[in-house]
Formats: C-alpha cells, structure tokens, sequence
C-alpha cells in the first residue's frame, strides 16, 4: 500500500490521532514529559520490556520505541487477535487500572494491557508488543507512514 502522511501540529500534549494506512490503524501519540518518564516505571511487569520479541524498526529501538520520545507511532491492533485497543491515559488510581497505573492502553477483547510504548505486561493474552510501523520524519511536523 502507499505511505501515508500525518500532520503533527494539530496533536496536543497528551493527545492521540489515529491516520488509516492498509487499512489499519495508526496511532500517533503525542508524549507529555510526565507520559515518558512513566515509561521507566512498570518495565520489571514488561513481558519484553527491551522489544527483543515484538517486530519494529531498527530505528525505534530502547523504551520509548520511537525516533522522538513526544511522538509514539503504533499499529492499533492487539497482537492477540487483532481487535482495537483503547487508550488509558489517566494515570494511577482514578484510572480504574490500580494505583501503580502509568497510562498505556487496554484490549477490549481479553484483556491485554500495554504501556505508553504499546509494551505488553506480563501474562497477558497479547503475546508480543504492539507493532511499530516504518515511519519517516519528512519535517518536524510532517510524518510519512509506511
Ligand atoms: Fe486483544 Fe485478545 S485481541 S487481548
């Protein structure tokens, strides 16, 4: 399919678009510093914490699994199954996800839950981290998926 481009300059801090691309979604994620340094938090409750398993670019290696830790680029499917994950960015208590709670996003369909950087928790039906797609920064605001 033909790669899709993104304007980044609408996305507010803490915000998240999703662009259409194959006919997947992709989710762009705009990091709040609080958002990245919540990253570092749960990594020892990570099923694979460094993406040794869970396909991605060479390029987004480390937590943050992305060029520029403010912009998270993810496929919105569970690699459980498939089905579309929702974003929990409420952090702690009043996320209804418990008081260790960081933000991240939660599987409908069985409950799997990932980190801010699509990283699976462990023993969750989701086997590997969400996917990252290729991506190109074609300007600080401009983003070309695919
Ligand atoms: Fe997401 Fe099963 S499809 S947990």
């Amino acid at each position: 399919g033909a790669p899709v481009e993104a304007d980044l300059s609408k996305i507010k801090p803490g915000e998240m678009i999703t662009v259409e691309w194959q006919g997947k979604p992709v989710w762009i994620l705009r990091r709040t510093p609080e958002m990245i340094a919540a990253l570092q938090k749960n990594e020892t409750a990570l099923a694979d914490p460094a993406s040794e398993r869970a396909e991605q670019p060479e390029y987004v290696k480390g937590a943050g699994r992305a060029i520029k830790d403010e912009f998270f680029v993810c496929l919105g499917v569970c690699t459980h199954l498939g089905c579309t994950p929702n974003s929990k960015f409420v952090l702690g208590a009043e996320s209804g996800m418990g008081q260790d709670w960081a933000g991240g996003f939660l599987c409908p369909c069985h409950g799997s839950q990932f980190d801010l950087a699509g990283r699976v928790f462990k023993s969750m039906p989701a086997p590997t981290n969400l996917k990252i797609p290729k991506h190109t920064y074609l300007s600080d605001t401009r983003l070309l998926i695919g």
